[in-house]
């Protein structure tokens, strides 16, 4: 059984304007069918407004499809029982692009680390301090770091944060919404070989939604292409990137090959 499964969802946005009944909802997703296996990570790409975070949200239980399911460790996270979908909600945890407005900029790094534990973990009050310290060593920060704001921490360090609160109740899966993509070279880099280790470590899945096939070929397994709604390619092969001939993949391919030295060998071959 894979931990994810996502079979033939469809969704459209409601038209939000009464007063111009011809208006027809856009279809945004369409009978988008994947899976993701335990310990994997697959990319997700495409270009702005090709559905990817509606995607996103649609797997994270945020926004309902019109058709389709999406199941969790065999469970739809729609229709199953509410205590299911409580211990599902624990196992499927995101990280989104941008690092501040993801956190409330009156809470203390501790805080921010330690709600979602507050919230599932029965720990005493020692016992969440040393948890949470634990996570930010684990994330490159440190014991000092727990009485800071938000606005103390570059967007590296507090994309890191938002990593260890991530992580703080041992999820199976991670949703990464452009979870670097507002991040420096350097940041992007180090972050990525942070969840490298992080996916080794605890056997974690990854869904890596980005516009940047760069970061998505360092850090996925499997590589999917959305297109205006439709997976256009999955390959279980990331490599295939690079031979396939669909139109879309020609073009991404074209925008990065001439740039980047790692990738010119494969033009190549
Ligand atoms: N809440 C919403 N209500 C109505 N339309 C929406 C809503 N959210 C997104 N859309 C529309 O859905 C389409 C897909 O948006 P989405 O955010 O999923 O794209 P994306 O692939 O993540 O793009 P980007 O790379 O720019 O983040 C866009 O046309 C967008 O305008
Ligand atoms: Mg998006």
């Amino acid at each position: 059984m894979s931990l994810l499964q996502v079979n033939e969802v469809t969704h459209s946005y409601g038209s939000r304007n009464f007063f111009n009944w011809k208006d027809r909802p856009k279809k945004i997703l369409s009978n988008i069918s994947f899976s993701i296996n335990g310990g994997t990570c697959l990319g997700l790409l495409g270009t702005s407004g090709a559905g990817k975070s509606t995607l996103g949200k649609v797997i994270l239980g945020l926004e309902r499809p019109q058709y389709g399911q999406v199941l969790f460790q065999g469970h739809d996270i729609y229709t199953a029982d509410k205590h299911i979908r409580q211990k599902l909600r624990r196992d499927l945890q995101a990280v989104f692009q941008d690092s501040y407005s993801s956190v409330n900029p009156r809470m203390t790094a501790e805080r921010i680390i330690g709600e979602p534990l507050e919230n599932y973990e029965k720990l005493t009050p020692a016992e969440q301090k040393r948890t949470v310290i634990e996570l930010l060593e684990r994330v490159g920060l440190s014991e000092e770091d727990l009485k800071k704001f938000p606005h103390q921490f570059s967007g590296g360090q507090l994309q890191r944060i938002n990593i260890a609160r991530a992580i703080s109740l041992k999820p199976k899966l991670i949703v990464l919404d452009e979870a670097v993509s507002s991040l420096d070279m350097v940041n992007q880099i180090l972050i990525l070989e942070l969840l490298k280790e992080l996916k080794a470590d605890f056997g974690l899945s990854f869904l890596f939604i980005t516009h940047d096939i760069n970061a998505a070929y360092t850090i996925s397994d499997r590589l999917g292409v959305l297109e205006k709604g439709e997976l256009a390619e999955l390959y279980d092969e990331k490599r295939q990137f690079f031979t396939s001939k669909h139109p879309v993949v020609n073009e991404m391919r074209g925008s990065i090959l001439a740039s980047h030295p790692r990738f010119r060998s494969v033009r190549r071959a």
